[in-house]
C-alpha cells in the first residue's frame, strides 16, 4: 500500500510536469490526438501527440494508430523543409520547419509552421454538416495552405503534397493500382486495391472503394505518381514535379508509391497568399450491406450518390464548395465555442475535441427504387461502434453519444434509430429484448436472427425507449412511436417484469462485468417505462399511460430503499460499500420525466464531492477506472456546479495531460490519466449532455 501510494504521487508530479510542456501555443489544449481527416470510419487521420509531436516529423496515423503516409514539404529560395508528416530521403533531409502553433475547433485544426522566412498555416477542415445529408454524406475533407513571409522579404515558394497507398488499404501486402485524372481544374490521383472486396475489412480498413487526392491545376501544380524516395527526391532538388505517371501497379509497401501534387507559389511577400487546396478522402459502393424483410440483403449507398453521378462530380463540387464550407463551419464553430464556453473554458475544449469524432463513425445511406432511381425517402444512417467492437448501430454506443444529435439535428438520431426498428419489425429478431446491434461487423448490418448478439437486455430496453421518446420530444415528430408502437410496449412489458429487481447481466460497461440488482440500470428500465407513459399518452393510449405511470412511480421508491446507503445510490442493491456514476438519472432529466426525486440528485452531488481523483470520479467502485461521456452526463445533472466542474476540469486535465496518443479516448484511470485503451469511438458524442439539456 505503501509502494503503491509512493508510486502514485511521483507519476501524478510526473504527468503534472507534461502539461503544457509542448513548445508551441496550443489552443484550447494540446490533446492525446489532433484530428486531422475524419469523416467516417475509413476516412479517420489523426496526428499522434502523446507529450506533444509536431505535424512536421510525424506520420499521420489512422484511427487504429496505423501509418497513413501524407507528406508535406516547403521550398523557400530552394531551401526545403519538411511541414506535414515524416518522409525519409536518403541522401537528402530537409529541415523540419518549426511549428508555431496549434489550434484546434469543432471542425478544423489549425497549424502555422515556420520554414525558414516563410510562415505556412495549414488548416484542415473536417466539415461537419447536420442539415445537409449530401454534404454531410459526402466522404471528403480540406487541407488548406497559405504563406506569408515572416521578415519582411519576398520569397520564391514552392508546395508538395503526396497521399500513399496506405489510405487505400490496410493491408501492406496488398496490391493497387491509380489514375491520375483531370476535371476541369481539379486533378485527381485515385488508388484502390486491385481485389477488391466488398463490404470487407483487413486491421479495419476498408478493402474496397477508392482512396482520392485533389487540388486545383490553376494554383500552378504539377503532379507526379511513383516510388516515395523517387517522388519526393524530384520535388527536393527541383521544386517542380515531372507530370508523369508510374504504372508500374504493385503492393502498398512495394517500392512504396505516392500520389503527390507541387504548386508553384511564386514570390511571397508580407500579404499571405490565397490558400492551396487539397482535398482527401475515400468512396466506396455500396457503402452497407443491410438485412430487410424476408432475410434478403440490400445493398445501400453514401447519400452524396442523389446528388452526383460520378466521383469525379462528388470532388468537383468539395472542392469548388471550399469558402462555404469554410464559412459554414466557422459559424457552427462559433455557435459550440459560444455554448460550451458559456459552461467554461475546459468544457469548451472537450466539447471541440468531440464532434468530428462522433461524426466520424457514422454514415448516411440511402437506396434504389425498382425503376433504379434513388429513393430519397429512404435514409438511414450507420455508425461503427469503433475500437470496443466493429459492431453496427450499437444501441449503447448511440445512447451515450445520443447529445451530440440532439444538440446538432435530432432528426439524425431519427435515422440511426430507424434500421433498429425496421429489422426488428420484421420479426426476424427472436429475442423479446431489443437487440444490442445491427450486425456484429460493419459494414455488415446484417441482423442477427439467432439471437446471439451480446446480451444486454435491460440497458437496451431502457436505451430504446428513452431515445425514442427523445426524438419525438425534440424534433416534434410522431412517427417512430406510431410506426413502431408493438415494439416499443414489447421492450416495456420487459422492463415491467425485470427493471425493478435486475437480474445478473451487464451493463454498458461489458468491461466492469456483470452484476446482480445494478442500481444504474434499475433506474434506466424505470424511466423507460416512464418514457412509455409519456409516449401513450402522446397516441392517446390514456388508460396505458395510466398503467406505465403508476408502475414507474412505485419502483422509484423501492429502488431507492434497496441502493441507498451511506449518503450515496449503491453499485449494487444491499452492499453499503459500494457506489458509481448513477449517469442513468440523466435521462430522466433529459425527458422531464422526473420519476426520481430532486434529493436524489442532490444526494449524488454532495457524495460525488468526496469522491474526485485528479482525472475525475471513478465509474465504480470496482475499478479506479472511468468513463468521460458518464462523467459528462453526471456533470449535466449535478445541483452544485463546482461538482460540475470538477467532472469537466478532470477530464480535460485528461486529454491535456501527454500521456496519451490516441483519438479521444472514454475509458481512462482516475489516478494516473492514462487510458485502459478505449479510441476514437463516437460515444463522445455525450460530452455534448450540457448542452443536450
Ligand atoms: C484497378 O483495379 C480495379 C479492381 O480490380 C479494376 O476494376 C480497374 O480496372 C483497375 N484499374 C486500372 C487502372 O488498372
Ligand atoms: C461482410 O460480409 C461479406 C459477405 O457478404 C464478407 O465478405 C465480409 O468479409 C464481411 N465484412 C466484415 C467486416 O466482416
Ligand atoms: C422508398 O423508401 C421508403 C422508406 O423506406 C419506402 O417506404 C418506399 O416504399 C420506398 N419507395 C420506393 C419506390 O421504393
Ligand atoms: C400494465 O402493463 C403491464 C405490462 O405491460 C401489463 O402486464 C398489465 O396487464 C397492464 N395493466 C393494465 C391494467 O393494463
Ligand atoms: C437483489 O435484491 C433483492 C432486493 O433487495 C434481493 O431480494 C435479492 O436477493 C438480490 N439478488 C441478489 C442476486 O443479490
Ligand atoms: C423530495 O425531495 C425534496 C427536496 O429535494 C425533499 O424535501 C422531499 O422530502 C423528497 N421527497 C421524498 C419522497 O423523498
Ligand atoms: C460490493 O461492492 C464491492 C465494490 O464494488 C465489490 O467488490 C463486492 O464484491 C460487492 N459485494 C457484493 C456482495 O456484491
Amino acid at each position: 500500500m505503501g509502494l503503491f501510494q509512493f508510486l502514485s504521487c511521483a507519476s501524478l508530479a510526473l504527468f503534472a510536469s507534461n502539461v503544457g510542456a509542448v513548445s508551441w501555443t496550443a489552443d484550447p489544449v494540446n490533446p492525446s490526438s489532433i484530428p486531422l481527416a475524419v469523416r467516417t470510419p475509413y476516412l479517420s487521420a489523426w496526428l499522434p501527440q502523446g507529450a506533444g509531436a509536431a505535424l512536421g516529423g510525424t506520420w499521420p496515423q489512422f484511427w487504429t494508430g496505423t501509418t497513413l503516409g501524407w507528406a508535406g514539404y516547403v521550398r523557400v529560395d530552394g531551401i526545403t523543409y519538411t511541414f506535414l508528416g515524416a518522409p525519409d530521403v536518403p541522401n537528402l533531409s530537409p529541415a523540419l520547419a518549426t511549428q508555431k502553433s496549434m489550434t484546434y475547433t469543432a471542425t478544423q485544426s489549425t497549424f502555422v509552421m515556420s520554414a525558414g522566412p516563410i510562415d505556412l498555416t495549414v488548416n484542415f477542415l473536417s466539415p461537419v454538416e447536420p442539415n445537409d445529408l449530401v454534404k454531410q454524406s459526402t466522404p471528403f475533407s480540406y487541407m488548406a495552405i497559405s504563406a506569408v513571409s515572416n521578415d519582411g522579404n519576398t520569397h520564391a515558394v514552392t508546395l508538395y503534397s503526396d497521399i500513399s497507398a496506405e489510405w487505400a488499404s490496410g493491408d501492406l501486402s496488398q496490391a493497387v493500382n491509380w489514375t491520375s485524372t483531370t476535371s476541369g481544374d481539379v486533378w485527381t490521383h485515385q488508388v484502390m486495391p486491385e481485389d477488391q472486396q466488398i463490404y470487407g475489412e483487413y486491421d479495419d480498413h476498408t478493402q474496397y472503394g477508392a482512396a482520392y487526392y485533389s487540388t486545383q491545376s490553376s494554383t500552378g501544380a504539377t503532379y507526379q505518381t511513383g516510388e516515395d524516395t523517387v517522388v519526393r527526391a524530384q520535388f527536393i532538388n527541383n521544386g517542380v514535379l515531372a507530370n508523369t505517371e508510374d504504372t508500374n501497379f504493385r503492393a502498398v509497401s512495394d517500392d512504396w508509391p505516392v500520389f503527390a501534387f507541387a504548386h508553384d507559389l511564386g514570390t511571397v511577400g508580407t500579404t499571405a497568399t490565397a490558400e492551396v487546396l487539397y482535398t482527401v478522402g475515400h468512396v466506396r459502393d455500396p457503402a452497407i450491406q443491410y438485412i430487410v424483410a424476408g432475410d434478403n440483403f440490400q445493398g445501400r449507398s453514401i447519400y452524396m450518390w442523389t446528388q452526383y453521378s460520378t466521383v469525379a462530380d462528388a470532388i468537383s463540387d468539395f472542392v469548388g464548395s471550399y469558402s462555404t464550407a469554410l464559412s459554414d463551419a466557422n459559424t457552427f464553430d462559433a455557435k459550440v465555442k459560444s455554448d460550451a464556453t458559456a459552461i467554461s473554458d475546459n468544457y469548451y475544449a472537450i466539447v471541440a475535441l468531440s464532434v468530428r469524432q462522433a461524426f466520424g463513425a457514422t454514415e448516411l445511406t440511402t437506396s434504389k427504387a425498382s425503376d433504379g432511381s434513388w429513393n430519397t425517402t429512404d435514409i438511414l444512417m450507420f455508425l461503427k461502434e469503433i475500437s470496443s467492437d466493429g459492431n453496427v448501430n450499437t444501441v449503447d454506443v448511440i445512447m451515450p453519444a445520443w447529445p451530440v444529435l440532439l444538440y446538432t439535428n435530432p432528426t439524425l438520431g431519427k435515422y440511426l434509430l430507424l434500421g433498429l426498428f425496421e429489422y426488428q419489425a420484421t420479426g426476424m429478431y427472436p429475442n423479446q429484448w431489443a437487440a444490442h446491434d445491427l450486425g456484429a461487423s460493419y459494414p455488415n448490418a446484417t441482423g442477427h436472427n439467432d439471437g446471439n448478439d451480446e446480451k444486454m437486455p435491460l440497458e437496451e430496453c431502457g436505451n430504446m425507449l428513452i431515445m425514442t421518446l427523445s426524438y419525438t420530444q425534440k424534433a416534434n415528430d410522431q412517427s417512430l412511436i406510431s410506426s413502431y408502437t408493438q415494439l416499443l410496449e414489447q421492450w416495456t412489458g420487459y422492463l415491467v417484469q425485470e427493471a425493478l429487481i435486475p437480474a445478473n447481466q451487464i451493463s454498458t460497461d461489458d468491461f466492469a462485468g456483470s452484476l446482480a440488482n445494478q442500481t444504474n440500470l434499475a433506474i434506466k428500465g424505470t424511466v423507460g417505462i416512464q418514457a412509455m407513459s409519456v409516449i401513450e399518452g402522446m397516441l392517446g393510449n390514456t388508460a396505458q399511460q395510466q398503467n406505465y405511470s403508476s408502475i414507474a412511480t412505485s419502483y422509484a421508491p423501492q429502488i431507492l430503499q434497496f441502493a441507498t446507503a451511506n449518503g450515496h445510490l449503491e453499485l449494487n442493491y444491499n452492499n453499503a460499500t459500494s457506489w458509481g456514476l448513477s449517469y442513468n438519472l440523466y435521462a430522466d432529466k433529459l425527458l422531464g420525466t422526473n420519476v426520481f426525486n430532486q434529493s436524489v440528485y442532490e444526494m449524488q452531488t454532495a457524495w460525488y464531492k468526496t469522491v474526485v481523483n485528479q482525472y475525475g470520479v471513478p465509474l465504480d467502485t470496482r475499478h479506479t477506472y472511468t468513463k468521460s461521456d458518464w462523467q459528462m452526463w453526471t456533470a449535466a445533472f449535478m445541483t452544485d456546479d463546482s461538482v460540475r466542474d470538477s467532472f469537466i476540469d478532470s477530464v480535460y486535465a485528461f486529454i491535456g495531460d501527454g500521456e496519451n496518443n490516441m483519438p479521444f479516448s472514454d475509458w481512462y484511470d482516475t489516478l494516473t490519466g492514462v487510458s485502459d485503451g478505449f479510441r476514437a469511438r463516437p460515444v463522445v458524442g455525450g460530452h455534448l449532455a450540457l448542452l443536450a439539456l
